[in-house]
């Protein structure tokens, strides 16, 4: 079966493109990167991919009058790269309605959150305020309204006694290597099906596969 060819979206230091990139270097895998695109061109991603030997392009945000413009860019760079999939991480931009509806249900975020708990910036900091005793991440197809929309993975993390952002965000980001390559899968692999704002995932019940949640220290 052909792979589902994906477009990773990134702005940053660009790990979650790299748990993509290593998923993907496994001929068993049901995906691969067929371009790497950056609204920043210092994004230390960029370099990730050109490791790997992945098409990256840069589509810096600032020339343009405005949002859409941006978009109509970065939207014929996907689209000459044949895209199937639109892969957004640590992609900070806002997209428009325009963009969003453009690649409706072939266009998945990743948050470090347990969404729709904490959705927005800051995320690890309001989660500690707020005492929450699980965080964790969410893989979800994108609405026009931010962090929401059917959400395909999430995997929990336990938040520990004695926690500072860093800390809790190095455990959600390891948490978050594993689900999205795991989300990823489920989409190439046809199992996921959209149902209005919700999705089903064809096999869930045998396999358990779209939740993990490591005990936590200490507990049983
Ligand atoms: C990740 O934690 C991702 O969940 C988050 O940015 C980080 C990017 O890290 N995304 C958002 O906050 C989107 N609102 P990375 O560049 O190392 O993949």
């Amino acid at each position: 079966m052909a792979r589902l060819r994906l477009a990773v979206l990134i702005s940053g230091r660009g790990t979650n493109l790299q748990s993509l990139i290593d998923a993907c270097a496994d001929a068993g895998y049901p995906a691969e990167i067929g371009i790497a695109i950056s609204n920043n061109p210092d994004a230390r991603g960029l370099e990730r991919a050109a490791r790997a030997g992945i098409a990256a392009r840069t589509v810096d945000h600032r020339p343009f009058a405005d949002r859409e413009a941006f978009e109509r860019a970065l939207d014929a760079a996907l689209g000459e790269a044949d895209t199937g999939l639109v892969c957004l991480a640590g992609f900070m931009r806002l997209l428009t309605p325009w963009f969003v509806e453009r690649w409706r249900d072939r266009l998945i975020n990743i948050h470090p959150s347990l969404l729709p708990a904490f959705p927005g910036l800051d995320t690890h900091a309001r989660v500690l305020a707020a005492g929450a005793r699980v965080s964790g991440c969410t893989v979800h197809f994108v609405r026009a309204e931010m962090d929401r929309g059917p959400i395909v993975v999430q995997a929990a993390v336990p938040v520990v006694e004695g926690d500072d952002e860093a800390r809790l965000a190095a455990r959600v980001l390891a948490a978050e290597h594993r689900a999205y390559p795991l989300a990823v899968r489920l989409i190439a692999e046809g199992r996921v099906r959209i149902a209005g704002d919700r999705c089903v995932i064809d096999g869930e019940e045998e396999s358990g596969a779209t939740l993990f949640s490591p005990s936590s220290p200490g507990g049983r």
